[in-house]
């Protein structure tokens, strides 16, 4: 298995221009996106769709008015002014997603940098949707799976990267490493994360709050709380895959 990673997100663009059909791309934004789809699909979900505009995913509630409308902008949840009069049903927090307002239903879902990396992976044979919280369970698929090349796309913020997406890469390479995988040589980029995972292992806490996502939600009363339900690590046991259709469903 050769594992490739993407460290910011103006890779997206030669992500979305390469030939990925023979590779599985793994999507971390852990600070929320991936984080909220993978809570939304343990609390029963049917199913999210990720969609980079705020105008698309409004197009999709013209055409069936029981999704539920998800997404942010600056991290806040998306409000009619942004949206040409539609208030979002949910903001981009885990802690929204509750089993009441989720469970069954087809959620599309916009935001500032995870959805945009998913759509730039549209392409591959297979994209995986991942956070710390089902990290495991998404490693034991790679293993099964023995991909012979693994993109991981570190999602970022903005245009640069963000210190717990590489966190949750390295992370994920130390897991494949120590299980005896064949992934050796290990491109710049991933010895990389794997290297500040290593660094940051006997405080990961500490060095995961003090990233400038970490720091941006935690100065936000109502959004604080998700640093730390974010950085749990593998507290659910599901695989998340976005189909060619776009929707990202438990498998
Ligand atoms: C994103 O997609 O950029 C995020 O997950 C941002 C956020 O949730 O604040």
């Amino acid at each position: 298995m050769k594992i490739e990673t993407t460290l910011t997100p103006l890779e997206f663009s030669v992500i979305a221009n390469s030939d990925l059909q023979e590779t599985a791309c793994v999507v971390f934004d852990i600070l929320r996106a991936t984080s909220t789809f993978v809570t939304a699909l343990q609390r029963e979900a049917k199913e999210i769709i990720a969609v980079r505009e705020i105008a698309e995913a409004v197009a999709f509630k013209k055409d069936r008015n029981d999704i539920l409308l998800a997404g942010e902008r600056n991290g806040v949840k998306i409000q009619a002014a942004l949206s040409g009069g539609f208030d979002f049903d949910l903001g981009n927090s885990p802690r929204e997603f509750t089993r009441e307002k989720v469970r069954g239903r087809t959620i599309v879902s916009t935001t500032t940098n995870g959805t945009r990396a998913l759509r730039a992976c549209a392409g591959a044979k297979t994209v995986l949707v991942v956070s710390l919280l089902n990290l495991r369970a998404t490693a034991d698929y790679l293993q099964e799976k023995d991909y012979p090349e693994v993109l991981l796309v570190c999602a970022g913020t903005g245009q640069k990267a963000a210190l717990e997406d590489i966190l949750a890469a390295g992370a994920l390479t130390d897991v494949l490493a120590n299980r005896g995988l064949s992934i050796f040589p290990l491109s710049d980029a991933t010895e990389t994360a794997r290297r500040t995972y290593w660094q940051a292992k006997t405080d990961f806490a500490g060095v995961f709050d003090s990233s400038e996502n970490a720091r941006r939600l935690r100065a936000i009363p109502e959004l604080l709380a998700d640093v730390a339900i974010c950085r749990q690590r593998d507290v659910f046991n599901l695989v998340a895959v976005m189909g060619f259709d776009g929707a990202i469903r438990k498998l």
